[in-house]
C-alpha cells in the first residue's frame, strides 16, 4: 500500500509538470507489479529516469515480499501446528492433573481417616495411662471381676488363690500372674463358694397329733430356724432367696384299732403345686383289732426355690380314726429344710 501511494504521488507530480501524459501512464497491478507504457521511454528526462529507478525498486520489494510472505505462511502452518500441540498437551496434562488430584484427594481422605484415629488412640492411651497414675490400684472394669484378666486389669499382681464372680455362685481361682493371660495356666479353676447372703435352715416337730385336711402342717417344736424362712405358726417355708433347698420330713402314722379305712397320705406343696406324696396303710397282716398300729411317713425333696415361694406339708387324706401321730415329748414327725446353695445374680 505503501509502495503504491508512492508511485502515485511520482505519477501525479510527472502529470503536474506535463512532461508525462495521462494517455501513456497505466495504473499498476494493485499492489505489487508497475508497468510503464513503451511510448513513455521515448520521453528523454530526469523524471523518467527516476520514476523508472523506482519501479525496479519496486520490483525487488515485491520480490522480497513474497518471500516473506512465503515465509510468513510457512511460520503461521508451523505456529498453528504448535499451537495446536501445545493445546493438546494443555488438555492431555489437564486431564492427568484431574486424575493425580482424584487419586491425592481420595489419599488425602484416607490420610484424615488416619489421623483421627490416631488421634483416638492417643487420647486413649493418655487417659489410660493418667487412669493408672491416678489408681495404682489398676482400672476401673466397671463390674465384679469374673477371671484372673479381670484381676490382673483391678491391678491384681501376686499369685494366689482368688473368688471370681461366676454365673451364679462364686467361684474359686488360683491365678498364676507369672504366666501369659493366654496361657491355660494362667486361671485354674478350683470349684465354687458356698455364699449365703442369708444363712437358711431349720428343724421343727411336732408336740401334738394332727388330723386336719387340707391346710399346712403347723409346728410346735423349733429346734433350729434360721433366717426364720420356717414360720411354725402356719407352718408355712417362705424361701428368702433363690437357690436350691432341701426339705426332709418324717412323720408317724397312726391307725386307730377302730380305724376302718386304714390310710394316710402327706403331700408336699411348692406354691399350690404338689411336689411329693407319701402314702402308708394299716398292714392287711393285722391280726389283732384291740390295739393300734403305727407307720412310719416320710417325704425328702430338693427343690429349686425362687425368692418368696412358699413350701409346706399338708394331710391329703386319711381314713377315719387315722392321724399324724406325735405326743408330747415323743417327737415322732418331723420336718427339716435347709438352703443347701443360693443363687447370686
Ligand atoms: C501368647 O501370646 C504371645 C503373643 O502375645 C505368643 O507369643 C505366645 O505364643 C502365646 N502363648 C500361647 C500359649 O498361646
Ligand atoms: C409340748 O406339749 C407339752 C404338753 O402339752 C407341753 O407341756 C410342752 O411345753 C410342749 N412343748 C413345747 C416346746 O411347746
Amino acid at each position: 500500500m505503501k509502495i503504491s501511494l508512492v508511485t502515485i504521488v511520482l505519477t501525479v507530480a510527472c502529470v503536474v509538470s506535463g512532461q508525462i501524459g495521462w494517455n501513456y501512464y497505466q495504473v499498476p497491478s494493485f499492489p505489487y507489479s508497475v508497468e510503464l507504457a513503451d511510448g513513455f521511454r521515448k520521453e528523454d528526462n530526469s523524471c523518467f529516469r527516476e520514476l523508472k529507478a523506482t519501479s525496479q525498486r519496486l520490483r525487488e520489494a515485491t520480490v522480497d515480499i513474497g518471500i516473506i510472505k512465503g515465509k510468513l505462511n510457512a511460520l503461521e502452518k508451523k505456529s498453528l501446528r504448535l499451537a495446536v500441540q501445545m493445546v493438546g498437551n494443555q488438555v492431555w496434562s489437564t486431564a492427568k492433573f484431574d486424575e493425580t488430584s482424584q487419586q491425592s484427594k481420595e489419599m488425602s481422605y484416607r490420610l484424615e481417616d488416619t489421623k483421627a484415629m490416631v488421634l483416638n488412640l492417643i487420647v486413649y492411651v493418655k487417659e489410660m495411662l493418667a487412669n493408672k497414675m491416678e489408681d495404682s490400684n489398676g482400672i476401673d472394669i466397671g463390674r465384679m471381676p469374673s477371671s484372673c484378666t479381670d484381676l490382673a486389669l483391678v491391678g491384681h499382681t501376686k499369685s494366689g488363690l482368688y473368688c471370681v464372680m461366676g454365673s451364679k455362685s462364686i467361684e474359686t481361682v488360683y491365678c498364676d500372674f507369672t504366666k501369659q493371660m493366654n496361657d491355660s495356666d494362667f486361671q485354674k479353676f478350683l470349684g465354687y463358694v458356698d455364699v449365703k447372703s442369708t444363712p437358711t435352715f431349720f428343724h421343727v416337730q411336732k408336740n401334738a397329733s394332727f388330723s386336719f385336711v387340707g391346710v399346712p402342717i403347723p409346728f410346735e417344736i423349733v429346734n433350729a430356724n434360721s433366717g426364720r424362712a420356717m414360720n411354725v405358726a402356719t407352718g408355712i417355708f417362705t424361701a428368702p432367696r433363690s437357690g436350691t433347698y432341701y426339705f426332709s420330713f418324717a412323720g408317724l402314722a397312726q391307725f386307730q384299732s377302730s380305724s376302718n379305712s386304714a390310710d394316710l397320705e402327706i403331700r408336699l406343696f411348692l406354691n399350690d403345686v404338689r411336689i411329693a406324696s407319701s402314702y402308708t396303710t394299716k398292714a392287711s397282716s393285722w391280726s389283732s383289732t384291740s390295739n393300734d398300729k403305727f407307720n412310719q411317713i416320710t417325704l425328702q425333696s430338693t427343690l429349686n426355690l425362687k425368692e418368696g415361694d412358699d413350701v409346706w406339708l399338708e394331710i391329703y387324706s386319711h381314713g377315719i380314726g387315722v392321724s399324724l401321730h406325735d405326743a408330747a415329748d415323743w417327737h415322732h414327725t418331723h420336718f427339716t429344710g435347709l438352703l443347701v446353695e443360693e443363687d447370686l445374680v
